[in-house]
């Protein structure tokens, strides 16, 4: 028998919980019980009031408990918690992206000179066995690129907008009620949970420490219905797009709103909770990964993929070096773009659009009368900066928005 701890009880928590206690270990060798809960709540009538403890000391100086599941989130006292327990010589699981993407590389050579592990596939993409395959299957070669949907909860906004043709605010207050995004949103819909998830599957393609703050990150929570008018004029859709390329050791990245036409992109067809992360490497090249990126179950699953990783006795090959990778200037980075033009668009403004863009911009039909859409052929962002600035000097027009058109390489 092994025991473990859950330290956090909420959703994840306590799917972890639901799951371990319930009947389906039988594949296992060993078989898992969770001895001890932490949580500062009480829990009167639940299951777990039998083994809930208020207090760290009562699971990391438990030398029985060799499996640590930390799903408290965020960096305190997880970090704290954490390394005890790797010190302590408990492996330790978890879905906290916040912890894995600033302290990852620390926390494995922790483990690694304690003789334990250090596990956090349910820390990207939910359920979906994405660092698996980056850890095992792809070690052997080179991940050059990654594009992906990774936040369930934005997904379901975007879709939901889409159909129901609601404002933002509007989708948000109801993905609330029912549990789909935080009451506390800005971390999904600002983008940032989606840039730490892909600085995590990049510093382990690249070995070295990718900061997710230096990811330039763009959220959902500006859109409006017209945005989603435009991108149905042009057979697309808007997901929140997280992409990076790693070229001779520079890594370029960036999480941002972007069209996905439809029929062309497998991105499209992906809605509600779900995530899908296309990975390309050297030998093997293009590899799709598919699921449930959030919610209690999906997450606890991943959480028990770990687990039994861990009785499974492998040791980690992972190279995750604390050195920061060298990250592109993000002005180089080049998209194609949607801009939404109100206003009287002169022939100055036209001829500014020719100029940067090398030719006349395509123009596609404006869902909304009185506003111009053009596509912009693929420009660096700074080319974008100054088309902008020269446009906003005619003051006739006004830039309603612009988004990124996403292109499957
Ligand atoms: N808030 C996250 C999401 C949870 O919506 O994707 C899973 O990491």
């Amino acid at each position: 028998m092994i025991f473990a701890a859950i330290m956090g009880y909420g959703v994840v928590g306590s799917g972890v919980f639901e799951l371990l206690e319930s009947n389906t270990q039988t594949k296992l060798s060993r078989q898992v019980k969770v001895k001890r809960v932490l949580d500062l709540r009480a829990f009167s009538g639940d299951k777990v009031e039998t083994c809930l403890t208020h207090s760290p000391d009562d699971i990391l100086n438990d030398d029985t408990i060799s499996i640590v599941v930390e799903v408290m989130g965020g960096l305190n006292p997880a970090y704290a918690y954490t390394k005890r327990a790797l010190q302590r010589g408990k492996s330790v699981v978890t879905s906290n992206k916040e912890l894995v993407s600033v302290h990852g590389s620390e926390l494995l050579n922790i483990a690694r000179a304690n003789g334990v592990r250090y596990l956090f596939e349910a820390s990207v993409g939910g359920g979906v066995p994405v660092i698996r395959a980056l850890r095992h299957t792809l070690l052997c070669e080179d991940v050059y690129q990654i594009a992906g949907i990774l936040n369930g909860t934005t997904n379901y906004i975007l879709s939901e907008m889409n159909s129901l043709d609601l404002p933002f605010a509007e989708i948000l207050k109801q993905a609330q009620e029912k549990g789909f995004a935080e009451r506390e949103p800005s971390a999904d819909i600002e983008g940032f949970d989606a840039a730490r998830k892909l600085s995590i599957l990049l510093s382990l393609s690249c070995g070295k420490y990718v900061n997710y703050s230096k990811i330039p990150t763009e959220g959902i929570s500006r859109l409006s219905a017209d945005d989603f008018a435009v991108a149905r004029s042009y057979d697309s859709v808007i997901r929140l797009i997280a992409k990076a390329e790693i070229k001779d050791g520079v890594v370029e990245a960036i999480v941002a709103p972007m069209l996905v036409q439809e029929g062309t992109s497998m991105f499209a067809g992906v809605k509600d909770v779900y995530n899908a992360i296309m990975i390309t490497s050297t030998a093997t090249d293009n590899h799709m990964f598919y699921g449930r990126g959030a919610g209690k179950m999906p997450t606890a699953g991943a959480i028990a993929g770990d687990i039994a990783e861990i009785l499974s006795g492998h040791e980690d090959d992972l190279k995750w070096s604390p050195d920061e990778a060298i990250m592109a200037d993000p002005m180089d980075i080049v998209s194609s773009r949607v801009l939404r033009l109100s206003g009287h668009v002169t022939d100055k403004t036209i001829s500014t659009l020719e100029n940067i863009c090398g030719s006349q911009p395509s123009v596609i039909h404006s869902p909304t009368k009185g506003q111009s859409v053009y596509i912009l052929p693929p420009i660096k962002e700074r080319e974008f900066l100054y088309l902008v600035n020269t446009i906003q000097s005619d003051k006739g027009v006004k830039i309603e928005s612009t988004q990124r058109v996403f292109a499957d390489r």
